[in-house]
């Protein structure tokens, strides 16, 4: 694998299937009460510019619960409030820490970062892109479904930064991944371009939000507005109208649809409050995968397993 998990195309399928067997093999000892710590003496800095619950969390008790040592960094408590260059801070931290989780808004500052340090460096959400979310997503998916192959996975909303992980996770994986977003709010030419030089032709890009949920096996949803866009809400709000996922967008969806969402949820926005609190939406178990996933992530890249 790649010193550093930036995007999910920095992974090659047969590293997906890696970290993705380990997460669940973390999953069922860690539930039979088998503790393993081959971090122990380890240390992850964590470099936070955006707020976080699930996130954060699931990243320190990872390390904790792996023997190791999370040390969390607000950026306004560092010397990059006071604009120390991310180059120089890099290369301290090298010295200090064995990986760096980073949450950020441009995307070039965790590829600043990795590009200086010595140390793996994590991408914990940028403006671009939220790999390890997607990848916990998927490991939801396997666990209700057996596969994420040949199954409708179908994107409902703005084509956010979940939204681009997902594209690059179809591209590798063959995924049948259909993304409806209101016109104007579509993913990036780039991001496109970038997906199907990895082989994702099959994803659809559609403004109906219908076409994406019939006869879907999983929806999933996000925020309208994402962090850094709290402006942008009111004119976003008439913008997305259509785009809740609903009791009337599911109803074309197969009977057993996955309800999914990275959380924090805006209820009566992307998700009606039946929808969410419906025995289908498996938001929960998403969030519990990503301590599960982190830590597939954090051994592999810290003892470069791979
Ligand atoms: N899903 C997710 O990344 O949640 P947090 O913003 O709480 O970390
Ligand atoms: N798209 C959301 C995801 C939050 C986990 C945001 O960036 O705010």
């Amino acid at each position: 694998m790649k010193k550093d998990l930036l995007s999910l195309l920095d992974l090659e399928k047969d590293d997906f299937i890696y970290l993705l067997d380990r997460a669940a093999n973390f999953k069922k000892r860690f539930n039979q009460g088998i503790h393993d710590r081959p971090l122990t003496g380890k240390s992850l800095g964590l470099i936070f510019d955006k707020k976080s619950t699930r996130t954060r969390i699931a990243f320190e008790t990872a390390m904790i619960q792996l023997g190791g040592t999370p040390i969390y960094m607000s950026t306004q408590d560092t010397q990059i409030s006071r604009n120390e260059p991310a180059k120089d801070t890099a290369r301290v931290l090298s010295r200090y820490i064995d990986a760096l989780a980073m949450r950020t808004f441009d995307h070039s500052i965790v590829e600043e970062f990795a590009a200086a340090s010595s140390i793996p460096v994590i991408n914990a959400l940028t403006d671009s892109f939220h790999p390890c979310q997607v990848l916990s997503d998927i490991m939801t998916i396997i666990e209700n479904k057996g596969r994420y192959e040949n199954l409708k996975i179908s994107w409902v909303g703005d084509g956010n930064n979940v939204a681009h992980s997902w594209i690059n996770a179809a591209a590798i994986l063959g995924l049948n991944l259909f993304v409806a977003s209101p016109k104007g709010y579509f993913v990036s030419e780039d991001i496109r371009a970038e997906a199907l030089e990895h082989g994702g032709s099959q994803i659809v890009y559609t403004d109906d939000p219908k076409e994406a949920a019939d006869n879907a096996d999983v929806i999933y949803t996000d925020v309208w507005a994402s962090m850094g866009q709290e402006e942008e809400l009111k004119k976003r709000l008439n913008d997305f109208a259509g785009f809740q996922v609903n009791k009337e967008l599911l109803a074309g969806a197969k009977d057993d649809v996955l309800v999914m969402h990275c959380l924090p949820a805006h209820r009566g926005e992307e998700i009606a409050e039946d929808v969410l609190e419906a025995e289908n939406a498996v938001f929960w178990d998403q969030a519990e995968n990503k301590r599960h996933i982190h830590k597939a992530i954090l051994e592999t890249l810290i003892l470069k397993n791979r």
